[in-house]
C-alpha cells in the first residue's frame, strides 16, 4: 500500500531530488528556473519576488531575472502567498507551512500537522491574521484558527456523530492518532519517510486514500490483526481492543469520508475513480 506519494499529485520522481541541505549562494537565471507552482510579491525590507518550485523556494530581487534559493532544502514547495496583513506563506513537503513577516529576514515553521496533505492556496482576511483558510490538494477547505498551527476539516452542514462514533473517536484518538493523525489526515511527511524506502508511512483514513476501497470486514481485520507487512501496524487485539472496539473506530473513520467514499466503500470503488 504506498500510497502516500500517489497522494501528491505535484511529487513525482521524488526520491532523487531530495537534498537535506544546499547552499543559498548558487544563483540561477529564470530559464534554469524550477517551473514554479506559484509565485508572489513580497515588499518586506526591499520588493521580492518569491516563487514556490518543485526543488524548493527562491527569490528574485531583481524582477524575475535571477534567483536564490530563499530556503536551504530543495524540497517540494506547492504553494506561496502573501495574506492580507502582509505576511508571506508558503508550504514545503516535509517542512509544512512556513512564513515571513514584515523585516524578518528569514523563513520560520508555523506548523506541520498537515499529514498526507499539501497545500495549494492560502488566504487570511486582514483583521483576522489567526485565522487562515488553505485548500489542500484534493480541492478540500482547511481551516486554521491558530495561525497554521492546527487545521480542521470543514463538513458540509451539521456533523452529528453516531454513539458508536463518538465511542470510536475516543478510542482513535487514544491509540491511533499519534500515527494516522488529526482526523485521520495520515502520517505527515518527513525526510526519513520520504528518503527511505523501507519507511511505510501510516496512511490517511479519511477521505483522502484509499481507506474506503475496503470493507468494514475488511478494516476491522485490519485493526484486530494488524499489518503483515509493518510493526508499526500492531495487531490491537493484542493491544486489548474488542471487535466492537474496531467497529466503532470505522464508525469514527467513516464520519471523516465524504458522500463518494461511502457511496463507493469496498469491491464497488473501481467505478467511482
Ligand atoms: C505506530 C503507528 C501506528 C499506529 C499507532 C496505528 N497505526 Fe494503523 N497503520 C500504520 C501503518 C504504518 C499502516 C500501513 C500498513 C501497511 O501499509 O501495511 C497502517 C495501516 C492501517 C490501516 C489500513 C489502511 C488502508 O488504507 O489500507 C487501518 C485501517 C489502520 N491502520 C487503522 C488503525 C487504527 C484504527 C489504529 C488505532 C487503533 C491504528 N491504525 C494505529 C501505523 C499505525
Amino acid at each position: 500500500m504506498p500510497i502516500q506519494l500517489r497522494n501528491l499529485v505535484h511529487l513525482t520522481a521524488l526520491c532523487c531530488t531530495l537534498l537535506t541541505s544546499v547552499s543559498r549562494a548558487e544563483t540561477v537565471t529564470l530559464e534554469n528556473l524550477p517551473k514554479p507552482k506559484g509565485v508572489a510579491q513580497y515588499t518586506g525590507t526591499t520588493p521580492q519576488l518569491h516563487a514556490a518550485t518543485d526543488k524548493g523556494l527562491f527569490v528574485s530581487r531583481d524582477e524575475g531575472r535571477t534567483w536564490n534559493l530563499s530556503y536551504p532544502f530543495k524540497l517540494p514547495a506547492t504553494m506561496i502567498n502573501t495574506t492580507a496583513d502582509g505576511s508571506l506563506y508558503a508550504f514545503v513537503v516535509a517542512k509544512g507551512l512556513l512564513r515571513i513577516r514584515s523585516n524578518e529576514p528569514m523563513w520560520r515553521p508555523v506548523g506541520n500537522q498537515f499529514g498526507g496533505q499539501v497545500l495549494t492556496q492560502l488566504t487570511a482576511a486582514a483583521d483576522e491574521p489567526n485565522r487562515l483558510v488553505g485548500l489542500n490538494q484534493f480541492g478540500k477547505i482547511i481551516l486554521s484558527d491558530d495561525g497554521g498551527a492546527s487545521w480542521q476539516k470543514t463538513y458540509p452542514g451539521n456533523r452529528t456523530l453516531t454513539p458508536s462514533a463518538v465511542q470510536g473517536e475516543k478510542l482513535f484518538t487514544t491509540y491511533c492518532q499519534s500515527c494516522h493523525g488529526l482526523e485521520g489526515v495520515g502520517e505527515t511527511y518527513t525526510l526519513e519517510a520520504l528518503t527511505s524506502e523501507k519507511y511505510i508511512m501510516a496512511p490517511a483514513l479519511d477521505y483522502s486514500a484509499h481507506a474506503w476501497h475496503h470493507t468494514d470486514e475488511a478494516l476491522v481485520q485490519m485493526i484486530l490483526e494488524g499489518s503483515q507487512r509493518t510493526e508499526r501496524m500492531p495487531a490491537w487485539s493484542k493491544q486489548g481492543l474488542t471487535k466492537q472496539d474496531a467497529v466503532d473506530l470505522i464508525a469514527y473513520m467513516k464520519s471523516l469520508w465524504g458522500k463518494r467514499e461511502l457511496d463507493c466503500q469496498g469491491p464497488k470503488h473501481m467505478q467511482c475513480m
